[in-house]
């Protein structure tokens, strides 16, 4: 197991030291590469997003999302931690520190508000840059076989935004009484959900 993360940091290495270091030595570099497209990412921290808000539901439109409180209050499931951005951006840490079923990793640290202001960092993608719509198949759609299922389950973004809010508030709900009726569980689609006529 050690020697296969050290081998997989190696490649890794190499890997970054072929793309960044080997181009600009010989001056070329293709256009539309990965690198020219993370420079686009956002780097600024969302306060309020309307997510949403293209649904192809003709029931449930708009969910609001407070990014704001929910990375920067203490909004763990028993309220008394900050939710690490890595929690929900679970692309943007090392392999070594993923957890499984989780085992893709785009970022050499753990996302941090640090991470991100340090020079060269780049932005956060957006979820649904993987995470499809359910009929949208322009890419590969991430997928995970969960414990005793047979089949994949296939990660569309109503799938992935699911399982990210609804599996935390209703763990949130279970530690913390005070809590029923104040947030959403999993089976309240309309207080998330603007409901569309
Ligand atoms: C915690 C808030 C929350 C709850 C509760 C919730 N959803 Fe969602 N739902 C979301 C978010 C966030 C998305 C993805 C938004 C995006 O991709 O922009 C989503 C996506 C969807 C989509 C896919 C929309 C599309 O892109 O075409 C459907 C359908 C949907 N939800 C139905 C439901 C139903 C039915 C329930 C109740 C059983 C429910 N939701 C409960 C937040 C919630
Ligand atoms: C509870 C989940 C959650 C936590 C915790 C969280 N984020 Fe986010 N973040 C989101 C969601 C959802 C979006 C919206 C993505 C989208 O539009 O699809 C987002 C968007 C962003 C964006 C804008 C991305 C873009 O390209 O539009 C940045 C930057 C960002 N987050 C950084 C952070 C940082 C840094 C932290 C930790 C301090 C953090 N986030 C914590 C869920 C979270
Ligand atoms: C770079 C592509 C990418 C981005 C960006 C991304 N995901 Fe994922 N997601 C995946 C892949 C691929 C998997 C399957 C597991 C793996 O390979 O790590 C996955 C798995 C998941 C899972 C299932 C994890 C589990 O334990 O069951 C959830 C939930 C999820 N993503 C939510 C999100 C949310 C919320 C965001 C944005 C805040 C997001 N993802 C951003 C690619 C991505
Ligand atoms: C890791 C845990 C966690 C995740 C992930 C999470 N939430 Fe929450 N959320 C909470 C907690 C805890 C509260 C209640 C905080 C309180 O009132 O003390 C909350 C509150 C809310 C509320 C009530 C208003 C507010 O902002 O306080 C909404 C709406 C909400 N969350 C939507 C979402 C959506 C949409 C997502 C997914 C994109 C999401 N949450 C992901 C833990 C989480």
């Amino acid at each position: 197991m050690k020697r296969n993360i050290s081998g997989i940091v190696t490649l890794i290495f190499l890997a970054a030291a072929f793309y960044f270091v080997l181009p600009p030595l010989v001056g070329v570099r293709a256009v539309n590469t990965p690198a020219i497209q993370d420079a686009a990412l956002k780097k600024d921290l969302p306060k309020e997003i309307m997510l949403s808000k293209d649904s192809q539901s003709d029931k449930y439109g708009e969910a609001a999302f407070n990014h704001e409180t929910h990375s920067a209050k203490n909004y763990s499931p028993d309220g008394k931690a900050i939710i690490g951005c890595a929690e929900c951006h679970h692309t943007d840490q090392p392999a070594s520190a993923l957890k499984p079923p989780l085992k893709t990793a785009e970022r050499a640290v753990v996302l941090t508000l640090e991470a991100l202001k340090a020079p060269g960092a780049v932005g956060v993608k957006t979820c649904r840059s993987c995470h499809l719509q359910a009929d949208d198949d322009s890419k590969e759609m991430p997928k995970i076989t969960y414990e005793g299922k047979s089949t994949a389950t296939k990660l569309t973004n109503e799938e992935a935004y699911h399982r990210n809010c609804n599996i935390c508030h209703d763990n949130a709900i279970k530690a913390r009484a005070d809590l029923k009726g104040k947030i959403p569980g999993s089976t309240d689609c309309a207080k998330c959900h603007k409901l569309i006529e």
